[in-house]
């Protein structure tokens, strides 16, 4: 666990404290369509009120790269806050200026402003120093809340802290940073580690880095594809990554010198295409040509919840098959219940399985659901992420 002050180390009473949060939420409608990210980022707030601090709020919302565009506009993100609080959250028309400078002004004790969306200029994602310098002239104290951007090394996660004497990280950042640097030390076994998701390129890392720590790894989703196409088999028209048959070969060989299991679907459900209203259920062999393979079958899900069942760690990243279609939702879901019902110390990652784990309500159920996809992965592949090198002492 990376050595960073927490909240508890800082004095906050009536000063400006500067708050990096990762309200990159789905709009739909102008609206907020989930709200996951902004609940999470309470308990810190609501600290930082209770002791008496001006909140400024600072994210970022989609890909607006460096211009101002009304659709990545946080006005509807400060809107839910407020609701959230039941208090006036007031939203500054710009991160940085007079504008921005005024409204951090005009706070008073317990009072929480909003920043608008950061990468409405270029330079956050530059990391430019002057802009951060124009961010620091906002507050006193720097708070990062946001895992889910500590992986970038942009101007408000990485340049603002380190011209922040007095910084730290928030309740969320805290614990996300906890839970998964747990399942890089000494983790209760077995340890199951179930990856899913479209391509073995997105995931390779994090394999071999839990190579030796991982007893069993499940292989579901897209990516079971290319293991199985390792292996010999044709997938007829499924997903599969040509140019990575090699580096799943290495992989299964390099696990089985560690002594690690590697389950891949044994039963696929196939279809001719994503839109068919329902799929048949076939051995991986048995694909044909035409038809591709778009969720793991039953024989599959009762040979990885086997493992699961007895787990006394387990990591999920990413779904097991094309689970926004209902007709290929079974085996991610059926695998969502499994993790949930293990009583082993339980987490997830990445934004569809915490999708699948929400549409299912089993949120309470996991030890820990990380709000950070990428932030997530990359510290288990054992990077240093830049948001948290910038917090450490
Ligand atoms: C996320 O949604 O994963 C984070 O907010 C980071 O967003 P980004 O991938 O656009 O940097």
């Amino acid at each position: 666990m990376p050595k960073m002050n927490c909240l508890d180390d800082l004095n906050v009473g009536g000063r400006r404290v500067f708050v990096r949060v990762d309200f990159n939420v789905p709009l739909q409608g102008g609206r907020v369509k989930n709200d996951a990210r902004i609940r999470a980022a309470l308990p810190t707030i609501e600290h930082l009120r209770r002791q008496g601090a001006r909140v400024i709020l600072a994210s970022h919302l989609g890909r607006p790269k460096g211009k101002r565009a009304p659709e990545f506009g946080l006005e509807p993100v400060a809107a839910k806050l407020a609701e959230i609080l039941d208090d006036e959250v007031r939203l500054a028309d710009d991160c940085i200026g007079d504008g921005a400078r005024k409204v951090a002004q005009d706070l008073r004790d317990g009072q929480v402003a909003m920043l608008e969306n950061l990468r409405f200029h270029k330079a956050e994602e530059a990391n430019d120093p002057v802009f951060a310098a124009e961010l620091r002239k906002l507050c006193d104290v720097y708070v990062n809340d946001a895992f889910g951007c500590a992986h970038r090394a942009h101007a408000s996660v990485e340049a603002l802290p380190r011209l922040c004497p007095e910084r730290a990280a928030g309740r969320l950042m805290f614990r996300e940073v906890e839970a998964l640097s747990k399942l890089l030390g000494k983790v209760d076994k077995p340890f199951v580690a179930v990856l899913g998701g479209a391509k073995v390129s997105d995931k390779i890392n994090v394999l071999n880095n839990l190579l030796g720590r991982v007893d069993v790894f499940v292989i579901g989703g897209a990516m079971a594809n290319t293991f199985l196409a390792a292996r010999g088999l044709d997938l007829g028209k499924s997903l599969v990554e040509a140019d990575k048959l090699g580096v799943a070969r290495d992989f299964l060989r390099a696990a089985q010198e560690k002594g690690a299991e590697v389950l891949l679907p044994v039963d696929l459900v196939v279809a001719a295409d994503a839109d068919a209203p329902a799929g048949e259920t076939v051995p991986p062999d048995r694909v044909g040509p035409g038809r591709a393979a778009f969720d793991i079958g039953p024989a599959s899900v009762a040979a990885f919840k086997e493992r699961i069942a007895v787990a006394g760690t387990v990591f999920w990243n990413g779904p097991l098959g094309l689970f926004e279609k209902p007709p290929f939702a079974q085996g991610t879901h059926a695998i969502a219940k499994a993790i949930a019902s293990c009583s082993g110390f339980t987490v997830a990652g990445g934004g569809d399985s915490v999708a699948a784990i929400g549409q299912a309500g089993l949120e309470k159920m996991f030890g820990h659901v990380s709000t950070g996809g990428g932030a997530s992965l990359e510290l288990l592949e054992g990077l240093k992420l830049p948001g948290i090198a910038a917090l450490e002492e």
